[in-house]
């Protein structure tokens, strides 16, 4: 009897032995070969993509990816036309589930002062890749995406200051990652799933931007650079997106022009001109102006501060979406911004863990 029990003991154990090897080569276990990091979906979309297959097609690591893309000779082309090359835009892919944002210190440091803003961003986002990255950090990161344009890294190494540097890291990740940049003092009040109406399609866009001034009083210009202000404390794009191409082919061009002259801010020369606010604004400006983007022929006019004035809901040109005042500047008790608990608060900037001077990050609160 014993060897019949010891045959079935045996059999069990190597049959048991069998599945689980097979299971442990089948596709399911990781590829040992790295893959890129996830150019990913939202969660949402992804959960979608799987459950309806019509999504599929937009997903594009699904697409059939060409053989071999012809190495283009870079030398020749404009820096506008190297960043497009290196960086194309597609409006159909979607939203990179990456939540960027830059400090002296990560979450991983004691001394991390910004805890309960960071953490507000990973709650309201699950399943997003969330990086905080030091100025340390932010060479090699810049390093790995721009080596092949050294005018980048040229220009990113000669800004003098850390506001600068700052300012025109959250251009160049989100050219070349896309997803989300906040400031590291800025809460995250609502996920970024419904900061844009569920009628809009996400593959009809690629930039969302906030309104962070509305002056509508005479001398606003004692106290802003823009009649309407754009902010940059918080932009979710596609990577490529033409409006950041254009800014940080302008932020560089300038730069290398002021290395040269080796004055790179004074009193007429402003942070926020340079790198800020105001050459934010102007570039989106211009972009919805731009012949090469907009069929101009049908349009009823250059798109001014007047098509974004006293905007109480979103509002879309081309691929761009405009959110009001409210969206991400609740809580300014003027301008007609609505309050923190206002449906279309989706986040709250305490213009603390700027690096910009106090008098520049603090000219929104004159009344
Ligand atoms: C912008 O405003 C002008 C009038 O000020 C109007 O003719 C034009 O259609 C508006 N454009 C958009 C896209 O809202």
């Amino acid at each position: 009897m014993l060897p019949f029990r010891r045959a079935i003991i045996f059999a069990v154990f190597f049959i048991t032995a069998f599945i689980l090897l097979r299971r442990a080569h089948s596709s399911d276990t990781p590829n040992p070969i790295r893959r890129p990091p996830p150019k990913a979906a939202t969660p949402e979309h992804h959960a979608s993509s799987t459950s309806n297959p019509a999504h599929t097609g937009t997903d594009y690591r699904d697409k059939p990816v060409p053989a071999q893309k012809a190495i283009q000779d870079m030398s020749e082309m404009s820096l506008y036309d190297k960043l497009a090359y290196q960086y194309p835009y597609d409006v159909e892919s979607k939203f990179p589930a990456y939540i960027w944002q830059t400090w002296k210190s990560t979450p991983a440091d004691e001394s991390f002062e910004f805890r309960n803003q960071e953490g507000s961003w990973t709650y309201h986002h699950p399943g997003f890749v969330h990086e905080v990255i030091t100025d340390q950090v932010a060479v090699h990161v810049l390093r790995l995406f721009y080596a092949p344009i050294p005018e980048i890294l040229e220009a990113y190494n000669a800004l003098p200051e850390p506001v600068l540097k700052a300012d025109f890291f959250r251009y160049l990740i989100l050219l070349a990652r896309g997803g989300i940049y906040s400031d590291i003092d800025t809460y995250a009040l609502k996920s970024a799933l419904d900061w844009v109406p569920e009628t809009v399609p996400q593959t009809s866009i690629g930039l969302i931007v906030g309104i962070e001034a509305d002056p509508d009083r005479p001398d606003w210009k004692d106290w802003y650079s823009r009649r309407i202000q754009f902010c940059q404390w918080t932009i979710q794009a596609k990577p490529g997106h033409p409006v950041l191409r254009d800014i940080v082919s302008r932020i560089t061009t300038e730069t290398l022009k002021r290395k040269k002259e080796g004055t790179f801010v004074t009193k007429e020369k402003s942070v926020v001109e340079f790198t800020g606010p105001a050459i934010w604004t102007d570039t989106i400006f211009d972009y919805f102006n731009d012949p090469r983007y907009f069929d101009m022929k049908r349009s009823t006019g250059d798109i001014t501060y007047l098509n974004f004035t006293h905007m109480k809901k979103s509002k879309k040109v081309g691929d761009v979406v405009v959110l009001p005042i409210t969206s991400f500047s609740p809580g300014v008790q003027q301008m007609d911004a609505g309050d923190y608990d206002d449906p279309m608060a989706f986040v709250k900037h305490d213009f603390e863990g700027s690096w910009k001077p106090e008098s520049e990050r603090h000219i929104g609160e004159v009344q």
